[in-house]
């Protein structure tokens, strides 16, 4: 029963969202224009959580970008798609919509 009821949550949660906003199965990216340059340079280092997790602005994005490019590796991404990409970050995960999920009940958290 109560795997059901989790499930049965999970499934509410997923198609009021999907109401909204259309998300890549594979990778969890919102799908908007430029969604494809995120799915293509952004998921080959960490797990796409590490993205779609963050919120910012195209400033907060822009330095991200370049700070894993300075310090992690990141390659150089040529400049016109990498402001189609930065424009996609800054619309679909702007720290404006923030929504700050429920918090956790006590049995999902570590013991004390
Ligand atoms: C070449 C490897 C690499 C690629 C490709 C990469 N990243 Fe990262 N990124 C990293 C590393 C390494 C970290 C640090 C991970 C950690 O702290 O565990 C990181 C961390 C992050 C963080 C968390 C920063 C923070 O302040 O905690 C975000 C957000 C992020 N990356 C976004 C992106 C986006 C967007 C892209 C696509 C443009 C991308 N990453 C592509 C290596 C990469």
């Amino acid at each position: 029963m109560k795997k059901f009821s989790v499930l049965a949550y999970l499934l509410a949660s997923v198609t009021t969202h999907a109401q909204s906003q259309e998300i890549d199965p594979t990778s969890g990216l919102i799908i908007a224009e430029g969604w494809e340059l995120a799915s293509a340079h952004c998921g080959a280092c960490h797990s796409y959580k590490l993205v779609t997790a963050q919120r910012g602005d195209a400033r907060f994005w822009r330095s991200t970008i370049r700070w894993m490019q300075r310090t992690q590796n990141l390659w150089m991404i040529p400049e016109a798609q990498e402001q189609v990409l930065i424009d996609y970050l800054a619309a679909q995960y702007n720290e404006t919509d923030w929504g700050r999920r429920p918090g956790l009940s006590q049995n999902l958290l570590p013991a004390r």
